[in-house]
């Protein structure tokens, strides 16, 4: 089968498609024939060699696809071939083939195209982990949302319509401000460079500051943030891409961008009734009760039509440099996906 493979970390040009065996599936796991693959910021970080999670070169990127199950493993009775499915691959999605454990795949509904379905694995849920399971956020509650356009942003922004919060948002340039403002006309949008967040979300609370953060892009970013959050305020940390820049990075530049988020004043924090989460939905996927009660919850939303993928950017499988190389040059706003077969 073919599949994009990363053989050292770098730039996007490391990311070469090549003939890989086929997968084939063990006890509880399955095969899908992969129809759409979800491009990921995560992706970005594990070519670049910044993330953890990531498997050493060589390794596939990739992971969340949708598609349909080619076989089961021994004990994978929950799904049959044939079956539309979109799941959460733990790398491996950048292929036409892989395995997954059997609880990583949801079955989608009949009405829903494979590039639609490989929008909501990561960003859907990572969205809903944040907002619901974390922040348990309320109606007339303010949330700032940064990197408000981005695929995570826009789905953040579409689920705090859906629990009447409002929003102040952030983006890095002035042309991402009618993505934003699509999705949520109401949103006090702040171009970052251009307003300072702070005041901003400052003035939109009357002075309060916002009840939750969700907070993609650390650093300096943060620690400001941190200090502006309301009394009783929920800060939910979820990345880092302010450590990232275009072209190969070391990871000490990725470090020192991050070094301002190292210091925060704990002690505040008890008078503040302040909460501080941070969460990798990496590491939650194996709790398979929360992701899938999560994943119906947002398959709901999107029948009512308040989930609503936006993919701006389709490419097919062999074009995923071009794909890396314009979500890390900040190009792309809403969700971008690699079409496979
Ligand atoms: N913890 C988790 O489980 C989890 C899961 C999914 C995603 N995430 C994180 O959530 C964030 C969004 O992920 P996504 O896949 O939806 O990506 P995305 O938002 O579509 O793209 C990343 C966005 O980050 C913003 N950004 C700010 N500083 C940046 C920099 N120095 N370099 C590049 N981008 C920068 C850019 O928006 P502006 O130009 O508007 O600033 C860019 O569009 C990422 O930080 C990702 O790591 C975390």
């Amino acid at each position: 089968m073919n599949a994009v493979v990363v053989r050292r970390h770098g730039d996007e040009s490391v990311l070469r498609l090549e003939e890989r065996p086929e997968p084939s599936a063990g006890p509880g796991e399955v095969v899908v024939r992969i129809r759409a693959a979800g491009v990921n910021f995560a992706d970005i970080l594990a070519r670049l060699g910044l993330y953890k999670a990531a498997p050493p070169p060589p390794f596939i990127p990739g992971i969340e696809v949708s598609g349909v199950v080619e076989a089961c493993g021994p004990g994978a009775t929950s799904l049959k071939p044939g079956d539309r499915v979109m799941s959460f691959s733990p790398f491996g999605g950048y292929a036409e083939k892989t395995v997954v454990q059997e609880s990583y795949a949801f079955p989608i509904p009949e009405d829903m195209g494979f590039p639609e379905a490989a929008a909501l694995p990561v960003q859907y849920l990572t969205a809903y982990h944040g907002l619901f399971h974390l922040a348990h956020v309320r109606p007339g509650e303010t949330v700032l949302v940064h990197a408000a356009a981005g695929g995570v942003g826009l789905a953040i922004l579409q689920l705090c319509e859906e629990a009447g919060a409002k929003v102040v948002a952030t983006v890095g340039s002035a042309k991402k401000v009618e993505a934003v403002k699509a999705e949520c006309p109401s949103a006090r949008v702040v171009v970052m460079g251009e307003e300072d967040f702070v005041r901003a979300a400052r003035e939109a609370t009357g002075g309060r500051g916002p009840d939750v953060i969700m907070d993609s892009l650390g650093g300096a970013t943060f620690s400001r943030g941190w200090k502006s959050l309301a009394p009783g305020g929920r800060h939910i940390l979820f990345g880092a891409a302010s450590a990232v820049k275009p072209g190969a990075i070391s990871k000490m530049a990725a470090g020192w961008r991050l070094l301002p988020m190292l210091w925060i004043a704990t002690l505040p924090m008890i008078d503040g009734n302040k909460t501080l989460s941070a969460f990798n939905l990496y590491h939650l996927a194996s709790d398979a009760e929360r992701l899938h009660g999560a994943s119906k919850h947002l398959l709901e939303l999107r029948a009512k039509g308040s989930v609503k993928p936006r993919i701006t950017l389709s490419l097919p499988l062999e074009k995923a440099a071009e794909a890396h190389r314009r979500v890390q040059n900040r190009e792309t706003t809403g969700k971008v996906i690699l079409t496979v077969g």
